[in-house]
């Protein structure tokens, strides 16, 4: 007899991002004239950099012709984009960070999913909440939490991130083996400073725990002040890994493109105490399971790093945080409180009120799709989560449809 793995019987029903997908074509189904504007799920609208086009486009070419045709690559990724990669989103900004500790990748949300299999079944897990859903999702599917009630999975340590500790979880008060934090956050869009993240840092160093660092959205980061890695703080390099994506930073949700960083002083340790490097384990897995990023694919992402490629992508996350910084203005506008947009391309609304009611509200009368902030945990209850990208002219349209929905005698 076949037998499934029960753990995945833990799972809510379905992926947020596939619930909100259901019920949005269900609504469309149902009003077949409506028309929905989507500042849901954070996925970029506007086309790829011109500079990665025509690396793309060349990539492709080459692979016309045998003498330049290309086979299998490298499974950690063609030595043209991490060596770009270590220079210019580490070297320069004084983070110690070569080549070889770079694991290019088809994407965040897989390296985040994945890196999980490295660790013991019965370590102590720290996972904010609100969350990024795949964290504690593909923990969940690895049997490292007990049932689901009321919001948490038992054997989690949660940790919150509210308007009285300005969405920075704080330290747990016990110790904990492996802890998640993704700055600029996804789904608050709060920030980190230095100096947190340095505690954090301090934290793991002082438990021998590791820090997944998720920085998919650090290129949104404009205030100087504020680390867009974590290997610019001090000890890191030993207790952390962070994953990168050129998704969000240069438009390739569609075309699949990311990275995951893995020093080679990061260690971890076995029953017996013994270090472990997890360069070592990762590079096992990756090239047990993976093949690779396609070549084009590859010189297209190389192209961020020209000097086209530069301009062209602030162009674009300029672009994105004109929309948040037109979202901010309307919702402050309307009266509510939030996090993010500055420094991020979410913003996080207290939306005074159930947030799946809420998200319904908008869906229905506006004709605006958002994130329900309780598909991220617990704490995302009374919030819903706005996204920035979309074209201004759509944002400015849905911002406009929830100020006559909501304002200005809406109370909530
Ligand atoms: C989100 O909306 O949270 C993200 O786009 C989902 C993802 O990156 O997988």
């Amino acid at each position: 007899m076949i037998r499934i793995n029960e753990n995945y019987l833990k799972l809510q029903s379905s992926y947020l991002f596939v619930e909100i997908a259901n019920r949005v074509k269900a609504y469309q189904q149902n009003n077949p004239q409506a028309e929905i504007i989507r500042l849901g799920i954070g996925d970029v609208t506007r086309a790829l950099p011109s500079a990665c086009i025509q690396a793309f486009q060349k990539g492709v070419q080459e692979m016309a012709s045998d003498a330049t045709f290309r086979g299998y690559g490298p499974e950690q990724g063609y030595n043209f984009l991490r060596d770009k990669i270590a220079v210019n989103d580490y070297q320069v900004r004084g983070a110690d960070i070569h080549s070889d500790e770079i694991f290019v990748s088809d994407g965040s949300k897989c390296d985040s999913g994945n890196i999980q299999e490295l660790f013991a079944g019965d370590i102590r897990l720290a996972i904010p909440d609100p969350v990024y859903p795949v964290y504690l999702d593909t923990n969940v599917m690895a049997g490292r939490t007990g049932e689901f009630i009321d919001g948490r999975y038992d054997n989690i340590f949660y940790l919150d991130s509210l308007p009285e500790n300005g969405f920075v979880p704080d330290l747990p008060p016990e110790p904990a083996d492996l802890i998640y934090l993704c700055f600029p956050n996804n789904p608050t869009g709060a920030t980190i400073s230095r100096e947190m993240l340095q505690s954090w840092v301090d934290y793991a160093r002082a438990n021998k725990a590791l820090i997944l660092f998720d920085a998919a959205y650090e290129a949104f980061i404009r205030d100087q002040t504020l680390p867009r890695s974590i290997f610019e703080i001090e000890g890191a390099r030993e207790v952390a890994i962070e994953f990168r994506s050129f998704s969000k930073t240069a438009g390739f949700t569609g075309t699949r493109c990311a990275f995951t960083v893995v020093p080679k002083t990061c260690m971890a340790y076995d029953r017996k105490g013994q270090k472990h490097s997890l360069h070592a384990l990762w590079n096992r897995r990756h090239s047990t399971k993976f093949n690779g990023v396609s070549y084009p694919v590859q010189k297209a992402a190389e192209a961020v790093y020209s000097d086209e490629g530069k301009v062209q992508v602030r162009e674009l996350i300029d672009y994105y945080l004109t929309n948040a910084a037109l979202i901010r203005q309307q919702m402050a506008a309307l009266g509510f409180e939030f996090v993010g947009g500055e420094n991020s391309p979410y913003i996080w609304v207290n939306c005074k009120s159930d947030a799946w009611e809420f998200f319904d509200l908008l869906l229905k009368k506006a004709g605006v799709v958002t994130t329900p902030g309780s598909g991220f945990g617990k704490c995302g209850r009374g919030f819903i989560r706005i996204s920035s990208f979309n074209s201004l002219e759509n944002v400015e349209k849905a911002m406009a449809r929830i100020r006559e929905t909501l304002g200005p005698h809406f109370s909530g």
